[in-house]
Formats: C-alpha cells, sequence, structure tokens
C-alpha cells in the first residue's frame, strides 16, 4: 500500500470572548499583576460565559478550518477532539461536534493527553490519511479550563483558560505537510498535574466538593522542571526522525503554558525569541487548544511561508509529550 502524505490544509481557532485580566484576578486572590507577568508571561485569558461550554468553542474553531481548508463537514471522513474539559462524561464531544456541524459521514472520538492532546490528536488524525482509507480528518484541541479550575488557589488560578483550535487533514504534494511525529508518556509522574475526583475512584460526592478535589492539582515546581526538559528533547528527537536540525526550524510553534518554559526551551535549541510562535501573554495555559490556537494566529497573520519548517511541542499531565514536523504549504 502506497503511504499518503499528510497536509494540513486549513486552521481555525476561537476564543470566547470574557477576559479576565491579572488585575480582576488580584481582586479575587493573594496575587498581583506583577508577580503573574514575571512568573508567567501571561496578562490575561479568556473564559466561558454561562452557558457557553468546550463544544460552542469547538464548534466555532471547526467551522474556521473548515472553510479555511475549503472543506465541507460531509466530506470529513473522522473527528477527533483532544479534551480534558468535555462537556460531560460521555458521548464524546467529537460526537457532538459532528452532529453541530452535520459531518454526517464521520466517524468521531476524543482524545485524553491533557495539554499534550492537540500532538496525540494530530498523530492519530495523521495515521488515519497516511493508510489511504480516510481522505478528511478534522483535529480539535479544545478546552474549559475555567470549569475545572480552583479560583481560590493562586498556584493555579492564575495559569488557565478557555479556547479551541482546529486544523483540517488531508493528502497532500510528497515533501509537504506531516513529516515526523514523537510521542511519549511517563506515568509515574501522574500525581504531579490532575483532577483528583470525578471519575471512578473519587465520585463527585458533597465531600469531594467541599474539599475542592475536582479541581485540578499541581506541583508547578515538578511540572517546570519537567516541560523545560522535555521540550527541548521532544523537538529534537522529531526534528532527527525528519532527517534536519534545529538549523532548519523556521518556527516554534510550543504549548503556552508559562513564558520561561518556552524562553527556556528555545534557548535549549539556540532559537532567538522571533522564530517562536507566543500567544500565553493573551490566553493563558488552554491546555489542548494551545497550540492550534498559536498555530492558527500565526499562519492567518502571514508568518508561515511556503515550504517553511515548523516544529511544535506539547508537554503536560500524564505526564505526556509529543512533538511534530510540519513542512507548510500544500
Ligand atoms: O500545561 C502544563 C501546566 N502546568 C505548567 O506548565 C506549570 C509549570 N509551573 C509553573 O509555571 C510555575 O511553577 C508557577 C507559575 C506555577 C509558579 O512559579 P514559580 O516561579 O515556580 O513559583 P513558586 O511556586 O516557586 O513560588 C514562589 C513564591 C512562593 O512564595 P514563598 O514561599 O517564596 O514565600 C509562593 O507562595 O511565590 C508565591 N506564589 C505566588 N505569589 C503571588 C505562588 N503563586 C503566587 C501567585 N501570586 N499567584
Amino acid at each position: 500500500m502506497e503511504q499518503n502524505c499528510v497536509g494540513i490544509l486549513g486552521t481555525g481557532s476561537y476564543v470566547p470572548e470574557k477576559v479576565i485580566t491579572n488585575h480582576d484576578l488580584a481582586k479575587m486572590i493573594d496575587t498581583s499583576d506583577d508577580w503573574i507577568v514575571e512568573r508567567t508571561g501571561i496578562r490575561e485569558r479568556r473564559v466561558v460565559k454561562e452557558g457557553e461550554s468546550t463544544l460552542d468553542l469547538a464548534v466555532k474553531a471547526a467551522e474556521k478550518a473548515l472553510q479555511d481548508a475549503g472543506v465541507t463537514a460531509a466530506e470529513l471522513n473522522a473527528i477527533i477532539v483532544a479534551t480534558v474539559t468535555p462537556d460531560m462524561p460521555f458521548p464524546s464531544v467529537a460526537c457532538l461536534v459532528q452532529e453541530k456541524i452535520g459531518a454526517r459521514n464521520a466517524a468521531a472520538f476524543d482524545i485524553t493527553a491533557v495539554c499534550a492532546g492537540f500532538i496525540y490528536a494530530l498523530a492519530t488524525g495523521s495515521m488515519f490519511i497516511y493508510t489511504g482509507n480516510y481522505k478528511k480528518v478534522l483535529v480539535i484541541g479544545a478546552e474549559t479550563m475555567s470549569a475545572i479550575t480552583d479560583w481560590s488557589d493562586r498556584n493555579t488560578a492564575i495559569l488557565f483558560g478557555d479556547g479551541a483550535g482546529a486544523v483540517i487533514l488531508g493528502k497532500t504534494t510528497p515533501g509537504y505537510g506531516v513529516l515526523s511525529l514523537h510521542l511519549g508518556a511517563d506515568g509515574s509522574g501522574s500525581d504531579l498535574l490532575k483532577v483528583p475526583a470525578g471519575g471512578t475512584r473519587l465520585p463527585v460526592s458533597e465531600e469531594i466538593v467541599a474539599n475542592r478535589l475536582h479541581f485540578i492539582r499541581m506541583d508547578g515546581n515538578e511540572v517546570f522542571k519537567f516541560a523545560v526538559k522535555v521540550m527541548g528533547e521532544a523537538a529534537k528527537q522529531v526534528l532527527e526522525k525528519a532527517n534536519l536540525s534545529t538549523d532548519n526550524i523556521a518556527y516554534l510553534v510550543p504549548h503556552q503554558a508559562n513564558l520561561r518554559i518556552i524562553q527556556s526551551a528555545a534557548k535549549r535549541l539556540r532559537l532567538p525569541m522571533d522564530k517562536v510562535v507566543v500567544n500565553v501573554d493573551k490566553y493563558g495555559n488552554t491546555s489542548a487548544a494551545s497550540i492550534p490556537i498559536a498555530l492558527d494566529e500565526a499562519a492567518k497573520s502571514g508568518k508561515f511561508k511556503n515550504g517553511d519548517i515548523i516544529v511544535m511541542v506539547g508537554f503536560g499531565g500524564g505526564l505526556t509529550w509529543g512533538s511534530g514536523v510540519v513542512r507548510w504549504g500544500k
């Protein structure tokens, strides 16, 4: 069987309108704009309004990506949504998206790999296209992190935001599109970043809610150390797989968790910051949505030129990480 080349045919993203600035947070918890900017680079984040959910964000990003790619919903063979904040435990957000956009010919499922989720979903979608059995796949990263954030915990409340990004995958010209992918996991670090309750081990109860166990818990320092190390390594490994080196990078599109993590990764790769796509200042950490939002914004701003080597790299709870190299263009 001849292997197809997988291209990104279009991108789209959506962030909710409601803004929470660092100054707003400083009125709610013991923190300050100066501290948050200095330690994270974040200035504000978007959050959903009442009644808005991950599905709404995902649909808006998907519709923009379809339009950008010139692909109709009926042409889609699969929808994959990376999320840890689905509308409900099941059905999947992907099934709900399928109904909303009218993708009657698509299989649909969600993927859980937290902030590395988009890269995991991109890899999964790419495999479908490689085989030649699937022609068009919609991959979405969508999160409503505000729903699982403990707004009274200053360690985490300052970091997260809501949003969605999407890409349409399809066959492309050889030499273009996804050149290599790399995924990794280390479950021994599962306690470092998690939502302890709400699953089958600790189902939601009044006691669980009173102890705030249905919100994110994080060991920030340990996650920081892991992130700095893995970002550089994962970028180098995926470049090697594509027979490329860091010198070939036109742009790095990293997971937007913390500006200091991004700067450290860039330093390890000897990459000047003007080759790094950064929007963490505007949106905070939107988990699985962060890479596709950054990718879409950079693409729409005209940053990427035909033939550019773009490296995406993400890390997150699990622990998980993933990276991908794309030659931009069709
Ligand atoms: O997608 C993956 C998701 N997670 C991450 O990427 C998180 C990675 N980690 C981080 O980004 C950083 O560890 C944080 C931003 C969470 C924390 O920054 P830090 O530079 O590691 O600060 P720290 O936790 O070492 O705390 C330093 C000080 C402490 O005070 P003392 O003990 O030195 O007196 C904290 O209590 O800053 C204090 N602090 C704060 N002060 C003001 C912690 N949070 C805040 C806050 N505002 N929000």
